[in-house]
Formats: structure tokens, sequence, C-alpha cells
């Protein structure tokens, strides 16, 4: 499909939106400069002044099968009556028990139960909360340097990857670990220092997200795992972002060999789950969530985007397409390429080049996003085409060009976005 990119960023209609939520919302955060129109078709949208995109962004991971799906629209345009959201973990309704039913066939087979909530934060905070009713000596969690498990306060006390998501805000007691070898041998200091049972659990990212895409060393994964198995002490993994097939397996420590004691899922899965091993079951009343396991519209588009991944072989897709993704940035040269399946990401040389990037990707039809300090994500929808990937590394190799050229600058209304890639999780 050709990219169109016919107005200026933000096109004059998406500009009045943009303006209204700049003066309404109270924690504005640098938005795209565009505003989505209902018309899209697999890995391409169009915004409401005409502009087609090409999304390399999926949404922040949360689009897998990219806009229009047939099978999701048709499970959407079923359910026209309301209400769609319900009192979940109080009055019952049947998508409940077949999300989680199908959930639980794609993970490990020692986590034998879920708990259906609202968000990514949500499912990691009850993540944490699972694994410290069990552990009712602990004082502390532990988790790694530029880590990102969310915005609530419980999330973001084990969140390490921008000063900005922690400023004033209070903490729960912890401890970070570098997210290299050396934990280790930290951890093991600790657990003598301290002892085991002050220990509520360890959380991890597999592969961290908004920290950078910073896949973590196998000896790491497996050390960390090793020593929280010999003095049982839960070992979360957080799966929000890197989970749902995203790396070509389901989830990713799946390529670690390795297997949480709990773990969280959500953006893909289009409600968040703490997920985990019956072992982990607490009492009735004592974490529950008025609309968790009672949005059907959003549990039935997760059944049925899981159904639709197994029938189309999608995990395979993602790694075919993730390879030669992959290959294509390292033949243009390109910084530190890293990552697995369709979660992949390259550094620029500073932050401003990286945000120059983003921007002027735009400005050709490709949508990108930032993480950790200078990195840019690659996160296009698990349906991803050879020529789709072709077309966005043709865009990236002129962009990169352009970019470096001496005296680049951009100008126009653009220049108010100019930050829009980098803050976003
Ligand atoms: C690894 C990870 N955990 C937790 C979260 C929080 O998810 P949410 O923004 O849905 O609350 C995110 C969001 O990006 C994430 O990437």
């Amino acid at each position: 499909m050709n990219l169109k990119i016919k107005t200026q960023l933000p096109g004059p209609k998406s500009e009045i939106i943009i303006k209204k939520i700049k003066k309404l919302n109270i924690a504005y955060s640098d938005p795209y400069p565009y505003v989505h129109s209902k018309k899209g078709d697999g890995c391409y949208f169009k915004d409401i002044d005409g502009n087609w995109f090409l999304d390399f962004a999926s949404q922040i991971a949360s689009n897998p099968l990219g806009y229009n799906n047939r099978e999701l629209n048709k499970v959407v345009k079923s359910y026209k009556k309301h209400p769609i959201k319900y009192a979940g973990q109080d009055f019952n309704v049947k998508e409940h028990a077949d999300l989680l039913e199908e959930l639980l066939t794609i993970v490990p087979k020692n986590l034998d139960k879920a708990f259906l909530v609202n968000s990514g934060a949500e499912a990691v905070e009850n993540c944490i909360k699972l694994a410290m009713r069990r552990q009712k000596k602990a004082k502390f969690g532990i988790s790694f340097q530029n880590d990102f498990h969310g915005r609530t306060l419980g999330a973001l006390s084990y969140t390490h990857s921008k000063p900005i998501h922690k400023q004033n805000f209070f903490s729960l007691q912890n401890k970070t670990l570098p997210f290299s070898e050396d934990a280790i041998e930290k951890l093991r200091k600790i657990i003598k220092q301290d002892g085991a049972q002050k220990i509520a659990f360890v959380l991890m990212e597999a592969i961290q997200g908004e920290g950078g895409y910073n896949v973590a060393p196998e000896k790491l994964v497996k050390g960390i795992r090793k020593i929280t198995k010999s003095y049982n002490i839960p070992f979360i993994i957080d799966e929000v972002q890197s989970g749902m097939g995203r790396t070509g397996k389901w989830w990713a420590h799946q390529h670690f060999n390795i297997t949480p004691d709990i773990m969280s899922s959500a953006k893909a899965l289009q409600v968040g789950a703490a997920i985990a091993s019956k072992k982990f079951s607490v009492e009735s009343g004592s974490i529950s969530s008025t609309w968790g396991g009672g949005h059907i519209l959003d549990m039935a588009v997760g059944l049925k985007t899981i159904e639709i991944i197994k029938k189309r072989k999608l995990l395979s897709n993602i790694t075919r397409r993730g390879y030669s993704l992959k290959k294509g940035l390292n033949d243009l040269n390109l910084e530190n390429v890293r990552g697995k399946g369709l979660m992949l990401a390259f550094d620029l040389a500073d932050k401003g080049i990286r945000n120059n990037f983003i921007i002027e990707s735009l400005k050709h039809g490709l949508v990108l996003l930032g993480c950790g300090e200078k990195g840019i994500r690659i996160i296009p929808p698990y349906i991803v085409s050879k020529n789709e990937i072709d077309q966005a590394l043709g865009i990236i190799e002129v962009v990169n060009k352009k970019i470096n050229e001496s005296g680049f600058k951009h100008t126009g209304k653009i220049c108010n976005y100019l930050t829009c890639g980098e803050s976003h999780t």
C-alpha cells in the first residue's frame, strides 16, 4: 500500500482534537501528531485527515493482529447490547470462564490458575500480592535496573527505567539488582544478609520493554531461577509487553528454558492477567477488582486473539518475519540491533537524534516508538508481510541518511511533537 501523508502533521482535523485533549487532560503526555479514524487494514491505518500510516508500534504491543481483522470485527459486532462491562469478580459472565480456560492452555504447565484485571500495571500488582500473601515474613521485593512494571504505586516501586515515573511517589520496600550476571552474586549476598524468608519475590522482565528492549543474559535468568527455586522465593516474570507471542514463543521466558512461579500478561491479551500455580491461591475477598473478569468485549477479543494466533500459526510467522527484519536492520548497519521475534530495537547516537528519527519516519508514514535512552522499538503486528517489512526498512534507510545530514532540522507544527516517541511504555 502507498503511504500517503498529504497534510502537515498533525493535520487540521487532528489538531483540533489534540488541542482539546491537551487542554483537558491533567497528565497530557506528548501523544503522536495524528488522530486515528476507524479506517485501517492489517498493518496500515488512516488518520482523520486522510493520511495513511504503516504501524510498526502496534499500539505499544497491544494490537497484535493489526487493524480491522475480520474475525475480531465479527466478535466486536456480536456485542451490540449494553452493558458490556460487568462487575466480573462478583457477577458471572461466560466470557470470563472461556478466557481463563483458553489462556491456561498457552502458559507453562505449572501455572494453572489466573486472575483477570484491567491493565498491565494491575496484573503486576496482583502478581506481587499473590507472592506477598504467601511469604508471610517478607519485608521487601526485588527487581532489576531498567525494569518497567507499571505506574500504580506497587508496580512502580519495582520500576527503575526513568526517574520521571517515580519522582515524589512513595515506594514499597524494594531492592534492585543489576540486569547482568552480577545479579546472581548480589542476590546470594542479600539472602545471606537478610535471610531468604525476608524476600517476598524476585520480579523480572526476561526481555525489558520500556527500559530499552534489553534481552537478559541467559546465565542471569537461569541463575536467578536456580537460586529462587532453592530458597523457595517466588519468581515473577512480567510478560505484559513481551508475552502473548510477540517474541515468537508464547512467552519471552521460554527462550531461556525456565518457568516462573507467577507471571503477568496484558497488552496483546486485551485484559490484564496475574497467572500462577494454584499453591498461590488466596482466600476469597483478599484480592479483587470490579471490572476484572467482567469487560466482556475485551475478554472475547482476547480469547479470539489467542485462537487466531493458534489457528494461523502466527508464532512461526513472527519468528520468520522477525529474522528477516533483524537481518534487514543489521544490513543497514544500525547500532546495537537486538531483540527476539517481532520485539526488536536499535540505537541512535543520542536521545535527540532518536527523537528526530521517529518524527522523520512519521513524515514518511512509518510509526515507530522509542525505548530506553536512545533506542527505537520495532514492533509490527504479528501478521506483518515480507513486503511491509521491506517498505519499513526502505523508510528507515532513507530516514537514517536524512537525519545524519549536516544541519538537519525539523520545521513546522511537528516541532511541538518532537518527543512524542520517547515517553511511552
Ligand atoms: C513489562 C510491562 N509491565 C507492565 C506494564 C504496565 O502496563 P499498563 O500500561 O497496561 O498498566 C507495561 C506497560 O508498558 C510493561 O511494558
